[in-house]
């Protein structure tokens, strides 16, 4: 029987993660923050996002602003809806990863098994694992959203840290504590692991073009 990929042999193919990371000159990661409500997560995500921007280097940044907002709205805090949310963020960084593009996500992603979860869809060698520690008792003082507030007040149920469990991760790539390090101090560390990682040489950028 003669199929389609017989007829056309090449053209039916998708160009590979390889293809698009050598069209952009970068190689992509993931670079996965966890940590508690108010940690600082974004803010550093959107930091680094700006100096790699800076360097020649395409991101995606997904958080609560663009995701629970959009195709997780039908999403809440329960166990069951965590999972589901990060199951869903790590299909769609995958895709993100596979189109060459360095991914960062803000998400609490409160314990082992649903980060390992998020690790084994995106690929483990692809996915470095950040702790934003910032302790509990300085993200309830900043309360940036009033959250914390409500939930001690009852008026939340199942909030991180109060009422909800969070795992300290065993073995981080890196702990960023936003209550010791300046911004630019936690950006600066993660370049120094990301860097290395995404940027390809120019002279193998000059070989394959
Ligand atoms: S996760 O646990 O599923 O990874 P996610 O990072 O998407 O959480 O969302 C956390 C954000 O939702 C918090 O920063 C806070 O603004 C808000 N939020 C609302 N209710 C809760 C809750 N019960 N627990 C934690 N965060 C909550």
């Amino acid at each position: 029987m003669s199929s389609n990929r017989e007829i056309y042999p090449v053209f039916d193919r998708m160009l590979s993660r390889a293809d698009k990371e050598q069209l952009l000159g970068q190689r992509s990661v993931m670079v996965w923050f966890t940590g508690l409500s108010g940690s600082g997560k974004s803010t550093i995500a959107i930091a680094l996002e700006r100096e790699l921007h800076k360097r020649g280097l395409l991101c995606r940044i997904l958080d609560g602003d663009n995701i629970r907002t959009g195709i997780n709205n039908n999403l809440g805090f329960s166990e069951e809806d965590r999972v589901e949310n990060i199951r869903r963020i790590a299909e769609v960084s995958r895709l993100f990863i596979d189109t060459g593009i360095i991914t960062l996500a803000a998400f609490i992603s409160p314990n082992n098994d649903i980060r390992e979860m998020a690790a084994s869809i995106i690929g483990k060698e692809d996915f470095l694992e950040v702790h934003v520690s910032t302790p509990l008792e300085e993200c309830e003082r900043r309360d940036v959203k009033g959250l914390y507030a409500k939930a001690r007040r009852g008026e939340i149920r199942e909030f991180t840290g109060i009422s909800a469990p969070f795992e300290v991760p065993a073995h981080p790539d890196l702990s960023l504590d936003t209550s010791r390090l300046s911004l630019e101090e936690s950006v600066g560390q993660l370049l120094r692991l990301i860097l290395p990682r995404v940027e390809i040489r120019s002279a193998e950028t000059k070989t394959n073009k």
